[in-house]
């Protein structure tokens, strides 16, 4: 398809990480939009997930290879846009992966993969989609966040890291691309009822850990594991009805900075920006489960312990 047909299909939207998730959700409400051009993207090992699920490349739906880690991937998805279709009307970056790890076992290179997926990559690609957007002083970067990216939790602290970083980036950028007719949102879901905790990514060191009763962060994975889980399982928010609110936030003429996508994102946004620092972490150190057995004295480490109860520290 050529620039000069362009108008046949209307805007022109890429969404990263199309195959599975809220990726694979939003992909299949644009897809009811006829008057969309779709750029769906996948890692390349993934992308025969769209033949599965009955999404199949056309005029109008482009299907390709992104791993939003890579460079040259990135700016061949760009610039193949920019050259056939006039540029991106709407970036969605959805791709993400989750670590699960504490702080004192993430290795240097968990730590580097969790920015590059979450961060850099997505940073990197809306600077390929700038460019375009600028000249034409109109376009929409949409950034998938997290209520990770408002608080963290113990565990998380890898996913958090990368979430803030987006959060803080896209915040100086909503500002930057403004003046140029540019909108820039990150969409903030708290707990989302999927598969997706399944497909964490546990550190080398803490898998260790979940496995290994007597690994003194054996219970904080136990304990988040089971929290999370159960938490994920009985929210009614769904990758449905998040990407039911991220296409709706594509018609809003006022695009916000923000969008709390679920109920506990708006919770936890209010509780983070009105309880003053002290009470906020004290409440929120007392509501970990299972806190009172954290870093109790291995046995191995206390063989006393079933004689004479372990004193432990109490910060509060
Ligand atoms: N599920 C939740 O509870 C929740 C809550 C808050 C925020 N979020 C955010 O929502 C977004 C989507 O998550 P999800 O729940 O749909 O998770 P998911 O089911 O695990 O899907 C993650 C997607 O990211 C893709 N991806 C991973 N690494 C990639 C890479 N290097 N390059 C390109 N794509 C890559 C995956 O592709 P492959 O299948 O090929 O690996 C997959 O399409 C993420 O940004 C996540 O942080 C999710």
């Amino acid at each position: 398809m050529k620039r000069s047909e362009h108008s046949r299909h209307g805007k022109v939207v890429l969404l990263t990480g199309a195959s599975v998730g809220l990726g694979l959700a939003i992909a299949r409400r644009l897809l009811e939009d006829e008057s969309l051009h779709l750029v769906l993207t996948a890692r390349a090992e993934s992308l025969s997930r769209f033949a599965e699920l009955g999404i199949d490349a056309s005029d109008r739906v482009w299907l390709r290879a992104l791993d939003i880690t890579n460079d040259a991937e990135r700016r061949a998805v760009v610039e193949e846009i920019d050259a056939e279709l006039g540029g991106v009307n709407i970036l969605v970056n959805n791709a993400g992966i989750t670590y699960r790890t504490v702080a004192e076992y993430a290795t240097a290179a968990e730590l580097s993969h969790q920015m590059n997926v979450n961060y850099e990559g997505p940073m990197a690609l809306a600077a390929l989609v700038l460019p375009s957007m600028r000249r034409r002083r109109t376009g929409h970067i949409i950034q998938i966040s997290s209520a990770g990216g408002l608080v963290a939790m113990p565990t998380m602290g890898l996913y958090s890291a990368s979430k803030f970083a987006l959060e803080a980036a896209s915040e100086a950028m909503y500002y930057e691309v403004r003046p140029f007719g540019v909108r820039v949102t990150l969409v903030l879901p708290g707990f989302v009822n999927s598969p997706a905790y399944k497909h964490a990514v546990v550190g080398l060191l803490s898998r260790r850990a979940t496995e290994q009763t007597n690994d003194p962060y054996h219970p904080h994975f136990e304990n988040m594991d089971r929290m999370i889980g159960s938490m994920m399982s009985l929210t009614s928010a769904t990758p449905e009805s998040v990407a039911r609110r991220v296409v709706k936030l594509m018609h809003r003429r006022r695009a916000p900075l923000r969008l709390l996508a679920t109920w506990d994102a708006r919770l936890l946004w209010w509780f983070r920006r009105f309880t003053p620092q002290g009470p906020y972490v004290w409440m929120t150190y007392r509501a970990l489960p299972g806190i009172r057995k954290w870093g109790l004295p291995s046995e191995e480490e206390n063989p006393q312990s079933t004689s004479s109860p372990a004193r432990r520290t109490q910060p509060f």
